[in-house]
């Protein structure tokens, strides 16, 4: 596998792509089949490591899971039939996987052991493991339970209603796992709502729950089964802001990114980029396994700076490093405020972008709760960076945003520690070049 990703810039992003599966939604199907009653089947899924680790989690949790390359086809066990892992789970560098098992997996009556690679030990645990405790889990863990490896020993929980301090989907739908579990009603509070996927799709396999605002409960132990069903995951709009903030900031593109996500809870980033002046029209939209798409049209434009305050950063969160690019290169100052989440991602975002950035010429002051971004472009132009050599710091939208970023530099970029971008977009250098391929070859 190639480790590292060399971009020649000059040539603009044009023509009509796929792009994979939303990791999210990936996630969810995955646990959710693997506790329905007979077959599902999940098609467009997301191949990346993330989710593959998810799937052979639950394979390990005695689920049988056929794996092609366009659809996985799922024997659920029903509720109750999950059984014992032999070994250790390793859920590699993904948050989501961990998170959500944890909640699901505190309330069985067996034992695991979680774990995952070097940045998921770093992540904060304690955000989950607090509350599934009050709900009468025995988890243990480095630092107190606040790191994993997660020992977890599975047993009766009871419901609770609990506060969240952050607008997390993953500890949400790591209490709502739970509390499908647990006797009595589980309920979760959020200061702003987080990516509602987990809720969408308990209503499309006709799991009952409530929301009230940012609160959502659920009842444990519920009456009903659910059967497997057909899910159709929809295009992942975390992965095609890549190219909509490349065909953006690239003068002369012009491109379409079909059937992409358009759930609310995670738009934000139109919403940004539309403020900065970019042209995006929403094509043909629709519903797939109650969640909406659309296709997207992405032409080129000049952005200005914009102002993003804690209210639009839970739809935003994993565009920051690429928004970071389009505000590098915009008019004006971009302010990004209340976003210190960012901190605790696959790296810590507002130090590793603002790091590879100023590395290509960017001007950028680091806050603790975001950024200031001092744009390069000038008078209804965008500007340019330039060509560096660039770490990933193993973060899977830190390596794809500096790539992006790269294209609008008169000379070469070289983005080293590249095999992070498995974890949630294989081919992503064979789409990139997809788009540049009418004018010219490679990358
Ligand atoms: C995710 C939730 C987000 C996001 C992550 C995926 C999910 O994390 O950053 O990439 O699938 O629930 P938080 O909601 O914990 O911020």
């Amino acid at each position: 596998m190639r480790t590292s990703l060399t971009i020649t810039p000059g040539r603009p992003l044009t023509g009509s792509i796929s792009i994979p599966g939303d990791k999210s939604i990936t996630h969810r199907a995955i646990i959710l089949t693997s506790l329905a009653e007979g077959i599902s089947t999940v098609t467009s899924y997301c191949r990346g490591e993330d989710c593959l680790n998810t799937m052979r989690a639950f394979q390990a949790l005695g689920v049988r899971i056929e794996e092609t390359p366009d659809r996985l086809q799922v024997h659920g066990k029903g509720m109750w039939g999950l059984t014992e892992p032999l070994g250790p789970i390793d859920c590699g560098n993904s948050g989501t996987g961990i998170r959500l098992m944890t909640g699901l997996l505190a309330g069985q009556d067996f034992f695991t052991v979680l774990t995952g690679d070097e940045s998921i030990r770093r992540r904060p645990m304690g955000r989950v493991v607090k509350p599934l405790r009050s709900m009468g889990a025995t988890i243990a863990g480095r630092k107190g339970g606040e790191l994993a490896p997660l020992a977890i020993t599975g047993t009766r929980l009871k419901g609770i209603a609990c506060q969240s301090p952050v607008a997390s989907a993953q500890v949400k739908s790591s209490l709502l796992l739970a509390g499908l579990f647990a006797d009595g009603v589980t309920t979760i509070t959020e200061p702003r709502l987080s990516r509602d996927h987990t809720e969408r799709m308990f209503a499309y396999f006709g799991i009952p729950f409530r929301r009230d605002g940012a609160s959502v409960s659920i009842e444990g132990r519920p009456a009903v089964r659910w059967t497997g069903k057909s899910v159709v995951v929809p295009g992942d709009l975390s992965a095609a802001a890549f190219f909509i903030v490349g065909a953006s900031i690239v003068p002369g593109s012009d491109v379409t990114v079909r059937t992409v996500g358009m759930n609310p809870t995670r738009t934000g980033v139109l919403d940004v980029l539309r403020a900065m002046g970019a042209r995006i029209e929403v094509l043909n939209p629709r519903e797939e396994a109650g969640e909406p798409v659309a296709d997207l049209r992405v032409r080129s434009a000049p952005l200005q700076g914009v102002t993003v305050g804690p209210e639009l950063i839970p739809q935003t969160i994993d565009e920051f490093p690429i928004l970071c690019v389009a505000a590098a290169v915009a008019e004006g100052d971009t302010v990004i405020s209340g976003a210190e989440e960012l901190r605790v991602k696959e790296s810590d975002r507002i130090a590793t972008m603002a790091t590879e950035l100023r590395s290509m010429g960017a001007c950028i002051d680091e806050r603790p709760d975001g950024m200031v971004i001092h744009g390069l472009g000038r008078a209804g132009q965008n500007g340019r960076l330039t060509g560096a050599t660039c770490s990933s710091h193993g973060d899977h939208r830190v390596a794809m945003s500096v790539a992006i970023g790269a294209l609008t530099a008169q000379t070469p970029t070289v983005v080293e520690d590249t095999a992070c971008i498995e974890t949630s977009f294989p081919r992503f250098e064979d789409k990139l070049l997809e788009l540049l391929t009418e004018h010219g070859k490679g990358l």
